[in-house]
């Protein structure tokens, strides 16, 4: 008797001496996921759902109980009726199963039932369990997602002009989905693995540590190797990921670009790269796939080994007396129960691993901050007196100066006007009254207040722009005006369509104001998009009109009739007009010539003829004579 205790110490400490040094990689890779920063973020969270949390973590101790207590049962039902068989047998010397059945058969029922209802009972708590930690995990998505989205809109454009499109977009859906993955599935299966492993080792132990350790012997070595095949797994699901990355932007490069496709004759080509493409993409997979089919055998080995060992070993245990056959029974139940934690181990960790580096991404965006900020973030009206005071601009990414030197002043209600070539900084100075970017040196005022005192959001309230680029949304007609407004007022749509001269142009389609532009209607020609744009800045009654070159792709006729329109709505606003056609510039109060960001000529229309040689009077002279000539 005294020595049998002093095997089980032994086993005792054997198992978790085994379980330290064997584990050791894994035991690693937690370590380092406890230390993970990134997803520190995401505290904040947890703390927020607490409650769901507490309550999820409850349901798991309970489910794992159900599931545990039915081995229990097992054995209690085998040994019954081992023992009944045994007893009649040295009372009878045969043995009479109608007996048996009579006297044991209520039993063993009672048992079934037991074991059938924990098993209910175990699925109605994992429901409950996937309802408060997956239902926490979604809620938290969704916060996430907003706050990323939210966070997106305050900052400024140089960011956009930093980051791609397809970049923002993947922080805000993939790495916010993989994180989603930490936050429900890696921690609830966490959990799950190590209560399961501390209730099942647990009953283990208290039947027989000699045994525990032999048949728990297979398992360090199974998380072992299913973490290193985790590993080649995710290496390779990595290039799989990446090929289908390309495959997608190819096909939709091909989509967007399909009338340059045609009109070059270019279809086999893309055929021909689009299959290269997918069999690269086949290739990643194939080689996935291949350790996904080593990797199911080799777990499914190591249980039966388990198992077999269990049934050997728990046999000579028995015939020692030690346990009972029942015994042997509760243990294969119990080592088939550890099988989906220890497979999990290693899935649990590559989740963490892959959230952890998609957080990483997260917070880089959250940590930038808009460099458009006022101190003083004043709220007051605008009347539109507009001034520059020796402005400077050097785009910092790409170290042009954009602007040198530029002052001016033009009074509320009056109009300026700006000529020069591509890339003499016109479209710079609109984004400085915009204040999308602030000057490099110097100040633009606003009624007198420096623009940085200003709210940003306040006074671009007040500015109706104009891009030099149009962009609308897909969306009808309608929408895309009444975006500018606060209203969606009839009357208002109306007014600013017939000033941007569109009017005609939108009563002549079939759903006049209703017509859907864009990629799921229809394809508006260059001018009425432009008309369209101005319609949107119009509807505001902005204090502060600015076009910047917004006439170019309308004939001369209907910028006129379009200026003319314009007239009265300039009354009440600044106005600045961009432009390389003098046609579009000469009614205005004030002109401004811009060459290579500097001011080369000011003044009225009429001061600008009288220079002799002047780029304005040069510029006029061959736009009289009928040449399409823009500035040189
Ligand atoms: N966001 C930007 N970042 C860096 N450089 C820019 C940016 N926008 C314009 N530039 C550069 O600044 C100069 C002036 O551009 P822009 O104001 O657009 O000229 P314009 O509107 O007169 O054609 C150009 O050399 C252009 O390449
Ligand atoms: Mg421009």
């Amino acid at each position: 008797m005294k020595e049998r205790d002093l095997w089980n110490k032994v086993a005792l400490i054997c198992i978790i001496f085994a379980s330290r040094t064997t584990n050791l990689p894994v035991f690693y890779e937690i370590l380092k996921i406890s230390f993970l920063k990134e997803l520190k973020f995401l505290n904040k969270y947890f703390w927020k759902y607490r409650y769901r949390l507490i309550l999820g973590l409850i349901f798991i101790v309970i489910s794992n109980y159900f599931a545990v207590k039915p081995a229990v049962y097992v054995r209690d039902a085998l040994d019954l009726v081992k023992n009944a068989v045994v007893d009649i047998k040295q009372k009878t010397g045969v043995v009479d199963t109608t007996i048996l059945v009579d006297e044991f058969g209520r039993q063993v029922v009672i048992y079934g039932l037991l074991i059938l209802a924990m098993a209910f009972m175990r699925g109605v708590f994992l429901f409950f369990m996937r309802q408060t930690i997956i239902v926490m995990s979604r809620l938290i998505e969704f916060d996430l997602k907003n706050e990323v989205y939210n966070h997106y809109q305050t900052l400024p454009l140089s960011f956009y002009r930093k980051n791609n499109t397809g970049d923002l977009m993947s922080r805000i859906s993939e790495d916010v989905n993989k994180v989603r993955m930490y936050l429900g599935p890696a921690i609830m299966y966490g959990i799950n693995m190590v209560v399961l492993f501390t209730l099942t080792i647990g009953h283990m132990i208290s039947v027989n540590p000699r045994l525990t350790l032999y048949v728990l012997m297979p398992l360090p070595i199974l998380s072992f190797l299913i973490y290193k095949v985790n590993s080649i797994m995710e290496a390779r699901s990595e290039v799989i990921q990446r090929n289908l990355a390309g495959l997608s932007t190819f096909v939709q490069e091909t989509f967007s670009g399909i009338r340059v496709i045609k009109a070059f004759v270019r279809e086999d080509n893309v055929i021909e790269q689009f299959t290269e493409a997918s069999e690269k993409y086949k290739e990643a997979s194939l080689s996935l796939t291949k350790v996904n089919a080593y990797f199911q055998p080799l777990i499914i080995g190591l249980i039966g080994l388990s198992t077999v060992l269990t049934i050997y070993l728990g046999g000579i245990e028995v015939t020692k007396g030690n346990i009972t056959t029942g015994n042997i029974a509760e243990f294969v139940i119990y080592v088939n129960m550890l099988t989906w934690p220890v497979t999990s181990l290693g899935w649990t960790i590559s989740l963490t691993q892959s959230a952890e580096a998609s957080q990483k991404r997260i917070n880089e965006f959250l940590k930038t901050k808009t460099d458009i900020v006022s101190d003083k973030d004043l709220i007051v009206p605008i009347k539109g007196t507009l001034e520059f005071k020796n402005v400077s601009l050097t785009y910092p990414d790409s170290g042009i100066e954009a602007l040198k030197d530029i002052s001016f002043k033009i009074e509320a209600g009056k109009s300026l006007g700006i000529l020069g070539s591509t890339g003499s900084g016109k479209s710079t100075l609109a984004n400085l009254i915009c204040r999308m970017y602030d000057p490099t040196s110097g100040k633009v005022l606003m009624d007198d207040h420096d623009l940085k005192d200003l709210n940003p959001q306040n006074l671009r309230h007040y500015i109706g722009y104009v891009p030099q680029d149009v962009f609308l949304f897909s969306d009808s007609i309608r929408n895309n005006i009444a975006f500018g407004g606060d209203e969606n007022i009839e009357e208002s749509i109306v007014r600013a369509a017939r000033q941007a001269d569109l009017y005609d142009n939108v009563m002549s389609f079939e759903h006049k104001f209703e017509t859907v532009i864009g990629e799921r209607g229809i394809t508006l020609s260059g001018g009425q998009k432009q008309r369209t744009s101005i319609a949107r800045a119009l509807i505001k009654n902005p204090k502060v009109l600015i076009l910047d070159d917004c006439l170019s792709a309308v004939d001369t006729k209907t910028e006129n009739t379009i200026l003319n329109n314009l007239q009265e709505v300039v009354g009440n606003c600044t106005s600045v007009i961009i432009s390389h056609r003098i046609s579009s510039l000469k009614l205005a109060d004030y002109i401004l010539v811009l060459d290579e960001g500097k001011i080369v000529e000011e003044g009225t229309h009429e001061a600008l003829l009288k220079i002799q040689n002047g780029t304005y009077k040069l510029l006029f002279e061959k736009q009289m004579r009928g040449e399409d000539a823009t500035v040189a």
